[in-house]
C-alpha cells in the first residue's frame, strides 16, 4: 500500500530553458535506462508517443554519440497510440519515427512492434496489436505488459496516447488496446488502455510550448478529473511519473 500511495504523490516535473536542453537531458535519460533494463533483464521495452514534441528527441538519439550508447539489438520499440492510416501516411507516428530514427539506426526489423493501422478495421488492428503485446510479454489472462518506459505526450485538450476526453478508453481496465473513435478528428485512433501505461516502470511526458502552458497548469494542478482531463488518469502504480516541461509550457504552473 506504501508503494501504491507514493507513487501517486505528486508527479516529478523537471523544468528545462528550451526544448533544446529538454531533448539532450531526455536522450541522456533514455541511454541510462536502456543501459539499466538491458544490464538487469537483456531488453529494453519501450512505448513511443507520436505527435511532434518527441520528433528532437527521436533524431537525436540516431546521431552520435547517442546512436552508439544504446545496444539496439536489445531495444524493443512499441507504440502508445497509432492513428488509424497506413504506415507510408504522412500522419502515421510510425513513419514518424521511421524517418528520424528506424532508417538510421541498427534495430533489428524484429524488435519493431509497430501497430498495423492499415486494418481497414481499427478494432481488429487493436485486437491484434493486443495479441502480440500478449505473446512478446508472456502475459496470463488479466495480466498487463510492464513497459520499462512509456513516452507521452500531452495535447491542449488535455489527451494523451489516445486516450481522448470523454471517450471509453480512458476508463477502460480490462483490455490493453482498444480503437477509439475520436469525434473532432472524424477518424478512429488505436491506444494503449491506462492499465497498461500506468503498469510501466517508468512514465515520461514531453510538454513543451506555450500553447500547453494553461493545459499543464489544470492537469497538474486542477481538480482530478480524468474524463476530461484524461493526462490526469497517467499514475502508474508501481512506477514513477517524470514530467519533463519548457519554460515556455510550465510558465503557468504555480512556483514549488
Ligand atoms: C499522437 C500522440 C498524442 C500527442 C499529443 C501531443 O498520436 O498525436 O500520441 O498523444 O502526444 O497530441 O502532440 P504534440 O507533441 O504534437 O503536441
Amino acid at each position: 500500500m506504501q508503494e501504491v500511495m507514493r507513487s501517486q504523490l505528486k508527479p516529478e516535473i523537471q523544468v528545462f530553458a528550451n526544448p533544446e536542453t529538454l531533448t539532450q537531458t531526455a536522450a541522456a535519460e533514455f541511454v541510462r535506462q536502456a543501459d539499466q533494463a538491458i544490464q538487469a533483464r537483456g531488453r529494453f521495452t519501450i512505448a513511443l508517443s507520436g505527435g511532434s514534441t518527441p520528433k528532437s528527441l527521436y533524431a537525436l538519439l540516431a546521431t552520435q554519440p547517442w546512436r552508439s550508447r544504446i545496444l539496439w539489438n536489445q531495444v524493443h520499440l512499441f507504440w502508445g497510440d497509432e492513428r488509424h492510416v497506413p504506415p507510408s501516411d504522412p500522419s502515421s507516428n510510425f513513419r514518424m519515427t521511421q524517418e528520424r530514427l528506424l532508417f538510421q539506426v541498427p534495430i533489428p526489423q524484429e524488435n519493431v512492434h509497430r501497430i498495423k493501422a492499415e486494418n481497414p478495421d481499427a478494432k481488429v488492428a487493436a485486437a491484434e496489436y493486443e495479441q502480440n503485446l500478449k505473446q512478446f510479454f508472456e502475459l496470463g489472462e488479466h495480466q498487463f505488459p510492464r513497459f520499462d518506459l512509456v513516452l507521452l505526450g500531452m495535447g491542449s485538450n488535455g489527451h494523451t496516447a489516445s486516450l481522448f476526453p470523454g471517450t471509453d478508453a480512458v476508463r477502460e481496465q480490462t483490455r490493453l488496446v482498444v480503437a477509439s473513435w475520436i469525434e473532432e478528428l472524424n477518424s478512429y485512433r488505436i491506444t494503449l488502455t491506462p492499465p497498461v501505461l500506468n503498469n510501466a516502470a517508468c512514465v515520461i511526458f514531453f510538454v513543451t510550448g506555450s500553447e500547453k502552458a494553461t493545459m499543464l497548469k489544470t492537469v497538474l494542478e486542477g481538480q482530478y478529473q480524468p474524463d476530461r482531463l484524461p493526462a490526469q488518469i497517467i499514475r502508474p502504480t508501481q512506477g514513477k511519473v517524470v514530467w519533463m516541461v519548457d519554460q515556455a509550457a510550465a510558465s503557468s504552473l504555480s512556483p514549488n
